[in-house]
């Protein structure tokens, strides 16, 4: 296991530990179900079509205890995981009745049908740490109101057809208001921004890594391989010492590989920099001239 996934797999797996830790024992009380929750993932079935895979989700059960898919906080009774995996049956738009669940902090919906954008209403789920939508026919551009999320710190939006920039500030908070009405592509990015792994692979995401504010340290993994970012390498990503994997291999890049420090240039090989336009220097065959 890289140590990029081996990580990305740590943030998967403790809150799952600390959701479920409460219903652990044996004939303990059931958990409570927030009826505001419930009446949203009924929305979200009702939306979704009643599809056959969400059976379980009845009015009479408790969603935090009888419903598959979800995991909710004991306490509160609060939803805090909603995760659809390998549902291709499931189609249309991501329905809107999602963004009603204010304890959501991780959200996959992947290798399903769904299509349409991704909502910007996913942005008022300021407990959202993790969101996973790869694998599915989502289209347009991410949006900007993603990078009001204060504590996300894994996104994976491979393999879709997103189009265009990144948001500016997806990884930076600084002057965030500034780069969202300029509307340009660097709202993901910055310091103070908890984002730490973004796999924006195999989509036809299109816009200058030059200008991209990227943080320093907390960047862990960057996978955009196969989109058509342009541009070049910003140098500091040579000080980004935190950095496990780094692709932008199959892009539109120009310039100079940046220049690791030789603990973390063994990283990165060939393979996270080839078929671009014209980038240049190690680990490539092509010097700069
Ligand atoms: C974000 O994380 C911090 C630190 O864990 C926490 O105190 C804060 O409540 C979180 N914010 C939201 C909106 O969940
Ligand atoms: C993102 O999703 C793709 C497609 O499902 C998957 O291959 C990849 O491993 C995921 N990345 C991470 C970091 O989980
Ligand atoms: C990308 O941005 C850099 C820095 O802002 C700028 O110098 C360069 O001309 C831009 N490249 C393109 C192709 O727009
Ligand atoms: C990298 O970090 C060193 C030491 O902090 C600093 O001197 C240098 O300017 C940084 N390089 C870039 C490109 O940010
Ligand atoms: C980068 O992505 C390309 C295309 O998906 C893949 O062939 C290559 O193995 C990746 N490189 C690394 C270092 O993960």
């Amino acid at each position: 296991m890289k140590p990029a996934r081996a990580l990305f797999a740590l943030v998967l797996v403790v809150p799952s530990i600390l959701a479920g830790a409460p219903s652990a024992a044996a004939g303990e009380k059931k958990k409570r179900c927030h009826a505001g929750d419930k009446a949203a993932l009924l929305a979200v079935k009702a939306a979704l079509g009643d599809p056959y895979l969400l059976a379980s989700w009845t009015p009479d059960t408790s969603c935090c205890d009888d419903w598959y898919d979800v995991s909710c906080d004991g306490a509160t009774g609060h939803l805090t995981s909603l995760a659809f995996h390998h549902l291709p049956g499931i189609t249309g738009p991501i329905p809107p009745a999602i963004a009603k669940l204010p304890g959501l902090s991780m959200l996959t919906i992947s290798w399903t049908g769904v299509s349409g954008p991704v909502p910007s209403f996913l942005g008022s789920l300021t407990r959202l740490t993790f969101l996973d939508l790869s694998f599915n026919s989502l289209s347009g551009s991410i949006p900007a109101s993603l990078a009001a999320l204060p504590n996300l710190s894994g996104i994976n939006l491979s393999r879709n057809r997103l189009s265009g920039p990144i948001p500016t500030g997806l990884f930076s908070s600084s002057d965030v208001s500034r780069n969202a009405l300029s509307g340009d592509a660097s709202v993901l990015f910055g310091a103070g921004k908890a984002l730490q792994y973004a796999d924006l692979s195999r989509n036809a995401l299109s816009f200058n890594l030059s200008a991209l504010e990227l943080p320093e340290r907390q960047l862990v993994g960057v996978d955009w391989s196969y989109n058509a970012i342009y541009g070049g390498i910003p140098p500091q990503v040579a000080n980004m010492t935190g950095l496990q994997q780094f692709n932008v291999s199959y892009n539109r890049l120009c310039g100079q590989v940046p220049l690791f420090a030789a603990n973390i240039a063994a990283r990165f090989d060939v393979f996270s920099f080839q078929h671009n336009k014209c980038l240049c220097g190690t680990p490539l065959p092509t010097p700069c001239k």
